[in-house]
């Protein structure tokens, strides 16, 4: 390895340490904001409800997803196989981390294959920067075999990184660009900041169809980036971002035109029920399955989100939902916080409350 694959493969897995040391949200992700309504005379039957999901052409049973965290170090390699072992036992998609670092350094790719070996017939994400040509986001998708691409927008974490980007020019022509010719669905995601309406309007513009809002109250990578700074000097950044549940207010007019996914903080199954309320597909979770396989192992993992499903199942019952077409029907009270920022906003909701 050289100096440069070192640093590199060094950087995933200070990432990793810095997530899994994220034992509290370092702030909140507004769920607590967002109530259902209880119903009590349920019209069917637990074994009824069903929960299945589309993204795009991607068809999925259960509306979950392991999303991107790792590759690019012989650890990260490590829990890449693990969490494709999760993801083929319980027919979930997963996302890798970033690929750049196997893109630059072919001796880096089996930290990213090794997903595609362990799970021949799941559902697969690749996962770049919006700074990567399309040659480069092709041959990301040709090494994993990808359902479809993420493409990761990350300011914030580049900016207190300190040795990330500066440049963000061509952000938005390569995703454009990558978006009209990659063949499979490209996924736009944030890293846990958040989208505002603004951000998912120039995203429309584009072309983009997908969208992964990541919004705050999970994996904080302001405070994981500060935490690797020299003087530790830009925490006063942490609260940046919008959280998940305002995200998805925020992209509430768009759901009839893009499918949108809600990602970050996601922590019961009760949050994701509020995502899917909300307006969302589906629901990822990185950190909490990053924790699952590093601490419990993978049979632990597989039971965990077998759980996570079935209590899904059990609130769309509270709700009299069998459906997440009847979980957006149904009545969802917000608390003056953020009922005040839909408004301040002018955010219009197409749901009636
Ligand atoms: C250790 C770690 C590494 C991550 N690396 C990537 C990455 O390479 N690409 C990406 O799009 N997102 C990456 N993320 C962000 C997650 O995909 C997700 O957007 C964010 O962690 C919020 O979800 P969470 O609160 O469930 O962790 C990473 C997250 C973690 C925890």
């Amino acid at each position: 390895m050289n100096r440069e694959t070192d640093l590199r493969s060094q950087r995933k897995d200070e990432h990793v340490r810095h997530a899994l040391d994220q034992k509290a949200a370092v702030v909140d992700s507004d769920f607590n904001h967002v109530h259902f309504v209880h119903q009590s005379i349920p019209s069917f039957n637990l074994d009824e409800v069903d929960l299945s999901t589309c993204i795009g052409p991607l068809k999925l049973s259960q509306p979950l997803y392991i999303n991107a965290m790792t590759g690019g170090s012989e650890w990260t390699r490590t829990i890449n196989s693990k969490l494709a072992e999760v993801a083929s036992a319980t027919g979930i998609p997963m996302a890798v981390g970033s690929m750049h670092a196997a893109l630059k350094h072919p001796e880096l790719e089996n930290s990213f294959t090794v997903v595609r070996d362990r799970n021949p017939k799941g559902l697969v994400f690749a996962n770049v920067g919006a700074d990567v040509s399309l040659d480069g986001a092709k041959r990301a998708i040709e090494l994993i075999q990808a359902d479809a691409l993420q493409i990761h927008i990350n300011a914030p974490q580049e900016l207190i990184m300190p040795e990330g980007d500066r440049n963000f020019r061509s952000w938005l022509e390569n995703i454009e660009n990558i978006v009209r010719h990659a063949g499979i669905p490209v996924i736009i995601k944030e890293v846990g900041f958040g989208m505002s309406w603004e951000t998912l309007q120039t995203l429309k513009d584009s072309g983009v169809r997908y969208v992964d809002v990541s919004g705050k109250g999970g994996t904080n990578f302001a405070s994981i980036e500060n935490a690797r700074r020299e003087h530790k000097d830009m925490d006063y950044l942490k609260n940046w971002g919008l959280s998940t549940a305002i995200s998805l207010l925020e992209a509430e007019p768009f759901v009839s035109d893009m499918s949108i996914l809600a990602s970050g903080g996601i922590k019961t199954p009760l949050d994701a029920m509020k995502c899917l309320a909300l307006g969302a597909k589906a629901v990822g979770m990185s950190r909490t399955m990053l924790e699952q396989v590093e601490y419990n192992g993978i049979e632990a993992a597989i039971e965990y989100i077998s759980q996570f499903h079935h209590q899904m199942c059990k609130i769309a019952i509270m709700i009299n939902a069998r459906t997440i077409e009847e979980i957006t029907q149904r009545p969802i009270v917000l608390s003056p916080e953020i009922l005040s920022w839909q408004k301040q906003r002018a955010l219009h909701s197409q749901r009636s409350r």
